[in-house]
């Protein structure tokens, strides 16, 4: 298995691949996990278009996970707001739990203030494929975002994941992740990097 930097312009074969990945890995509270194949597609397009660092673990032409990281890849999702603004729209409509936990977490935000994270690096999103999940591919993609990370002289990363999300919760803790905050239903992690790591 080898694990590789990809970017806007070579990512375009394995679009397909990341989108199945994302389909089937993440829970089916998550709002994006409801978008479907094609808008999948589109949205880890801008995702990695507007990402600093992305990788894809590879082992015979299949990808076997991902992750996007970057300082400005929120940016990605803002666009892909932006042209699909409509048709997201719809989707909340049709799905009026989600709904309600985005307009709760709008009025949250106006009553509860939160400090920003220590980090301004982010990971955005990361998955394995359901079949190779604890086969250690999480673990190679996160070391070798580190080691790039460091490289790049970038000392720390933050992310955000879903108090539910119990296994994911469990991956970072064991990779060293410390916790920040708790805001709206999620946790918010910092990970300071060291050359011996
Ligand atoms: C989190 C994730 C990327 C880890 O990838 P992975 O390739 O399975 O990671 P590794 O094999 O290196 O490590 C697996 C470890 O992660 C933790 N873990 C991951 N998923 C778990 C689950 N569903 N239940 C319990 N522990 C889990 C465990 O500590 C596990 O160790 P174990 O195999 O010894 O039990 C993967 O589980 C995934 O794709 N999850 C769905 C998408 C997601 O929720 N992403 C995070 C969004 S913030």
């Amino acid at each position: 298995m080898n694990v590789e930097i990809v970017n806007s312009h070579n990512i375009k074969n394995r679009l397909e691949q990341i989108a199945k990945i994302h389909f089937s890995a993440y829970s089916s509270d998550h709002f994006t996990s409801g978008f479907g194949f094609d808008k999948l597609i589109e949205y880890n397009f801008r995702l990695i278009e507007a990402s600093d660092l992305s990788v894809v673990a590879v082992d015979n032409n299949v990808v076997l996970g991902f992750i996007i990281a970057g300082e400005k890849v929120s940016a990605g999702v803002s666009k892909f707001t932006q042209e699909n603004r409509g048709w997201l729209m719809l989707q909340l409509i049709r799905r009026p739990s989600i709904l309600l936990t985005k307009i709760m977490g709008i009025i949250k935000t106006k009553i509860y203030t939160s400090q920003p994270s220590k980090a301004k690096f982010r990971l955005l999103s990361i998955a394995t494929k359901p079949g190779s999940q604890s086969k250690g591919v999480g673990k190679e993609m996160l070391h070798f975002l580190e080691q790039e990370l460091l490289r790049r002289g970038i000392g720390c990363y933050g992310l955000s994941v879903k108090n539910k999300n119990q296994g994911a919760i469990q991956f970072y803790e064991r990779h060293g992740f410390v916790k920040e905050k708790e805001y709206l239903g999620s946790l918010y992690y910092f990970k300071q990097l060291s050359n011996k790591s």
